[in-house]
């Protein structure tokens, strides 16, 4: 499989690829009480998140290239319940290249795996879960009964609500403190995005933006749920283009 390159115009202009710009990242300083937080979407010009349910139609090469390389930089890879039950969740890093690095790196192999439900309805039979080399961090609501399921799975209890929050705080201090990550990576969907923004839990916004319409008037866009309380400014640090796609990666400074 051919490797992507970007026609780069922010910061500096040049031909670059995914990786190393992803690994030469300069991940800000970690608050002591959460990880730093990256967060991933892949939307339509018209701003829809997902096509008839699902992402996948507005992704192409350069897209998936930033998806694995943010993958492989990050101790931890976030992702609400309900996009686990929309889309094929499988192990975070499928390529033995790039696990072989991470581990070269003295890191392990794949990141850790994490999921927050209410309800409790994790779909046990997603690949993900079927992967005995995968370590799952599930923050749920009711306890679950996990010991079907060939992957490493640890249910925590979703933990107090601070300001509403839904014990995202909670959940942020126990991966920082329990569980040593430091540069998370969510990869949605618009509900825990929308629900981490209103938190203050965003650093970085990378966002897709596909050259396709998707129309109609009932598709999520990126965020989701109530609306904040004031805007939040973004601060453009990154901007790629490949083909008729634009790759941005924004700073959220407030
Ligand atoms: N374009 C993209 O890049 C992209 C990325 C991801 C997803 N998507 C699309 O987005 C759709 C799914 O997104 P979604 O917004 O419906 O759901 P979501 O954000 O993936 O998940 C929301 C669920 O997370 C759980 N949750 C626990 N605590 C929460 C909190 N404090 N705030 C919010 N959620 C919390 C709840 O699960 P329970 O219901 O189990 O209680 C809630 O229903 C799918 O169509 C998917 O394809 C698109």
């Amino acid at each position: 499989m051919s490797t992507p390159s970007f026609t780069s115009l922010i910061p500096a202009a040049g031909t670059v690829q995914a990786d190393p710009v992803i690994a030469a990242l300069a991940l800000a300083p970690v608050p002591a009480e959460r990880p730093y937080t990256l967060v991933n979407f892949v939307s339509s010009v018209d701003g829809r998140a997902a096509f008839h349910g699902r992402s996948r139609a507005f992704s192409d090469p350069g897209d998936r290239a930033i998806f694995h390389a943010l993958r492989e930089r990050v101790d931890a890879v976030l992702v609400g319940a309900s996009t686990l039950r929309a889309e094929d969740y499988g192990r975070i890093i499928p390529d033995p290249d790039r696990r072989a690095r991470r581990v070269a790196a003295g890191r392990p192999a794949e990141p850790l795996a994490v999921t927050i439900t209410r309800s409790g309805e994790v779909p046990l039979d997603a690949p993900l879960f079927a992967e005995p080399a995968a370590r799952v961090v599930v923050f749920s609501g009711p306890e679950l009964d996990v010991r079907s399921v060939a992957a490493d799975v640890r249910v925590l209890p979703l933990g107090a609500e601070v300001d509403g929050d839904g014990g995202l705080h909670a959940a942020m201090a126990t991966l920082c403190h329990d569980h040593g990550v430091e540069s998370l990576l969510c990869e949605g969907g618009p509900h825990l995005f929308g629900a981490l923004l209103r938190a203050g839990l965003v650093d970085e916004l990378f966002l897709t933006l596909a050259a396709k319409l998707a129309g109609g008037d009932s598709g999520p866009s990126i965020t989701a749920g109530s609306p904040l309380s004031e805007l939040a400014q973004l601060e453009l640090a990154g901007l790629l283009a490949s083909g008729p796609t634009l790759y941005l990666r924004y700073a959220v400074t407030s």
